[in-house]
Order: C-alpha cells, then structure tokens, then sequence
C-alpha cells in the first residue's frame, strides 16, 4: 500500500474515533458554509444521510476513483442533479468541508504530509465528479 494510501485510511480512522459524531459535524459544517444545500437536505432522515456518507467515504478512501467510479459518479450525479436538484458548485463545498473539518476532527493525527495527501484525495475526487457531470 503506498504511503499516501496508509495517511488517508489512518485520517479517516482517526476522525472516526476522536469525533463519534463525524458525520453530523460534516454536515453541521456543510449547512453553515451553504445553506441552500441544508434546504435540499431538510426532509433527508438520518439513515439515507448515514448512507450518503458511507458511499462518500467509500470514494475518499479510493485510490483509483478517476478509474473505476466513472459511471457510478454519473449515476450519482444525474440523480442528484434532476430528482435532489443538486447544484454543480455544491460539490466543491462539501469537499472544502470534508477537508477543514478532518484537519480538526483528526488533528492528533494532521501533519503537512497528510495535509497534502488529503487534499489530493479531494481534488482526484472533485475533478471525476466535475468530469462526471459533462457526461449527463
Ligand atoms: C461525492 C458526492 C456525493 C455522493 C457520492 C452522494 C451520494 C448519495 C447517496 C448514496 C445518497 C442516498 C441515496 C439513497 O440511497 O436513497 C444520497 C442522497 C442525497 N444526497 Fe448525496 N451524494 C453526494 C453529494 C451530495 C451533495 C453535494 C448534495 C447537496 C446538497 C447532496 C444531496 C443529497 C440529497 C438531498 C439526498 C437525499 C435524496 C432523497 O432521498 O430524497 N449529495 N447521496
């Protein structure tokens, strides 16, 4: 496994343990950077919100996800986009989240090279969902 793989499974491990309660965080933090996005969310119950997460950590601990997500992310995406009315620059700002609030959640863990490795996971990953969205 390479080095950038073992920083980003041991973040997300790190986050997980010191915040047991990641997932609200993320998402406490994704509705205060965009408030449209907590109104498309309003009616969404825990439990799909539990999955939603599931499935974006999934794609965070990928090291390929340019490769073997494509058609999944345009799946995703479409569905987002005509049934959830997802915007585009919705995107970025979870991923901008996802990033600030992993510094905070796993900062026992946070050092400059895990700084880089994550923001590189991210942006592999908004760049396919940016690619993803072309192809609707
Ligand atoms: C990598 C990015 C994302 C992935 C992989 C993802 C994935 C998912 C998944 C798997 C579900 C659950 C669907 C189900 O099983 O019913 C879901 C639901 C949802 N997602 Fe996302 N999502 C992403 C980004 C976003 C963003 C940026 C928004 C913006 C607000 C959003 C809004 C929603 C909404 C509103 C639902 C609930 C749909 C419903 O049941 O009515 N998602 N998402």
């Amino acid at each position: 496994m390479s080095v950038e793989q073992e920083l980003i499974e041991r973040v997300l491990g790190c986050a997980a343990e010191d915040d047991p309660e990641l997932n609200e965080t993320i998402y406490k933090n994704f509705y205060q950077a965009m408030p449209d996005a907590e109104q498309l969310m309003s009616h969404v119950d825990e439990g799909v919100r539990g999955k939603m997460m599931a499935e974006i950590y999934r794609l965070f601990l990928s090291d390929s996800v340019a490769a073997s997500d494509g058609d999944y992310l345009v799946f995703e995406t479409k569905t987002h986009a005509n049934s959830y009315f997802v915007r585009p620059d919705m995107y970025g700002v979870l991923g901008d989240v996802l990033l600030q609030t992993l510094r905070l959640s796993a900062a026992r863990v946070w050092s400059p090279a895990v700084e880089a490795a994550v923001s590189q996971r991210l942006n592999a990953l908004t760049t396919a969902i940016a690619r993803a969205l072309t192809r609707h």
